[in-house]
């Protein structure tokens, strides 16, 4: 269904007419009456079909950015995180259970040791594979429940060569399969339990509630946060095409992956077409993302394929230099508006990535016509960010790279996909530091602010009002001048803007 005329649509419709292309500070939106106010706006949004979130803000699926630690941070403040594919099938499945484990409602598949498996075994398999939690039901052979290891047996535990059934408390408080989350809180504030293991009528382990995890949701601690139907973080996961996009989804799949993106630099090819017919044949309910594409007619053919989602985004990051290497591309706003128009069509949710550089261009991005934007370099540097602090002329700083830089490409098959090479290397990313940032959740109040801020200008309660009601102006080079801070030596810069050259 063609979607009505909106204001927007006579602004670029104008641009296009005189040959301009637009990127961020070209424009901004014009302010409208409004009856908003910032703080009561909703921010809800769509990644693809079925993946909400609360926030629109998704981190970028790369190795200096998303693995399991921003991804567990950004889906607590509401967004999602999308673990990049430099890894091994095996290693992006593990940093995807770790973000997946991280909190739970109720556990279907609980992590167990064997009645026969020595304290020291337990405690390596749990370094090894980077489990936080310290609950482990106790099965025998035949696969029952005979006990439990809590926090208390482990650092009591002054002999770790002794059996998990040596040391396990075998006094179980157990509840039925089918109970649900109230009705497992009450048990467990009842008897004190920080656990609560639930078995069927053979006594076969079957669920598991924990209990600062049933408090949580029951309280309504986690209102912000973006959890599954059973009370876990959502995340997502890049993978490729063909074979690597199988061997990852096969193991992503049983960690209960939220949303896949077929990671490509040229997402309107035939090897991500195939591969997202072949995917949504095999995993019909799993929502996948393609991109990155800049072209109306792309983004057609791969929701006609069956895509979820689109990514919008050629060139405009921080780290790319695809647009001068290879001489293609988009200015991402224009690129954003007219990939929305189809997308609207479908009703298929569109996330802008890449080029954002202020917490302003967030509300340009989603007035243009994108449901959620994917940042790299306004999230990386962060206190969650892969990477150690470097120290480097007294300041602290982060390295981000782009996964088409040499230094990822040369290690890295994943991204040597990415940009379709196998040996020839030519690099269409850079590689370098940014500042270090702080805590994500300080930097993400700001950006967050500042989208409320821009819904409030326009007169938008909703992410859906902010795309319909958006109307833009055209900045001139003088314009864009005038609305950076001019004419002050800038001693101290906001927490919310970087000065130039900052
Ligand atoms: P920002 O501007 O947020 O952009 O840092 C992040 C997005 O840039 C893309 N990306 C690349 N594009 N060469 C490119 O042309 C690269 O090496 C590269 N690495 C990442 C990616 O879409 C990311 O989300």
């Amino acid at each position: 269904m063609p979607r009505m005329s909106l204001l927007k649509d006579e602004f670029f419709n104008k641009m296009e007419n005189i040959g301009l292309a637009l990127t961020f500070d070209d424009v901004r939106l014009k302010t409208g009456y409004t009856e908003v106010m910032p703080e009561e706006v909703s921010l809800e949004s769509l990644f693809s079909r079925n993946i909400p979130l609360k926030i629109p803000i998704v981190s970028a699926a790369m190795d200096t950015v998303t693995e399991h630690e921003l991804a567990i941070e950004i889906a607590k403040l509401g967004g999602l995180g999308i673990i990049h594919k430099n890894l091994t099938p095996e290693e992006q499945k593990n940093e995807v259970a770790r973000v997946k484990y991280h909190l739970n409602g109720l556990i279907e598949k609980p992590i167990c040791a064997n009645e026969n498996e020595k304290i020291e075994e337990i405690l390596k398999k749990r370094e090894e594979r980077g489990y936080t939690f310290h609950t482990f039901p106790v099965i025998n052979s035949e696969g029952k429940l005979v006990g439990i290891l809590t926090e208390n047996d482990f650092d009591f535990c002054n002999n770790t060569e002794l059996y998990a059934k040596e040391v396990m408390t075998r006094q179980l408080i157990t509840a039925h399969q089918g109970i649900n989350i109230q009705e497992a809180y009450k048990i467990m504030v009842k008897e004190k339990k920080k656990a609560l293991p639930l078995i069927d009528k053979d006594s076969n382990l079957v669920g598991l509630y924990v209990f600062s995890d049933v408090k949580r949701i029951i309280t309504g601690s986690s209102k912000n946060y973006n959890i599954d139907t059973k009370g876990q973080l959502r995340v997502g996961a890049a993978i490729g095409v063909y074979d690597d996009a199988i061997a990852r989804l096969e193991k992503l799949i049983k960690e209960h992956i939220d949303v896949v993106i077929i990671d490509t630099a040229h997402g309107d090819s035939k090897s991500v077409i195939e591969t997202l017919k072949e995917i949504k044949k095999f995993y019909p309910e799993l929502d996948v993302v393609t991109g990155n594409i800049s072209e109306p007619e792309s983004a057609e053919r791969l929701i006609k394929a069956g895509a979820d989602g689109i990514k919008v985004g050629q060139g405009p990051g921080s780290i790319c230099t695809t647009r001068i290497i290879a001489g293609i591309g988009c200015p991402q706003v224009t690129a954003v508006y007219n990939c929305s128009k189809i997308c609207d069509e479908y009703n298929i949710p569109l996330c802008a990535d890449g080029g954002l550089r202020y917490s302003g261009d967030i509300p340009v991005a989603i007035g243009t016509g994108a449901n959620s934007v994917m940042m790299g370099s306004m999230l990386a540097g962060t206190k969650e960010a892969p990477g150690e602090i470097v120290f480097l002329e007294g300041r602290q700083w982060k390295s981000y790279r782009g996964m088409g830089s040499l230094a990822a490409m040369t290690t890295n098959r994943g991204s040597r996909e990415r940009y379709g090479v196998k040996k020839e290397l030519v690099p269409e990313g850079v590689e370098g530091l940014v500042p270090y940032k702080g805590e994500l959740k300080d930097i993400l109040f700001q950006y967050v602010g500042g989208l409320k801020k821009g819904m409030g200008y326009v007169g938008a309660k909703n992410i859906n009002e902010l795309r319909e009601k958006a109307d833009f102006l055209y900045f001139s080079s003088a314009g864009q001048r005038e609305s950076h801070p001019h004419d002050i030596l800038i001693t101290k810069d906001p927490p919310n803007y970087k000065s130039e050259g900052a």
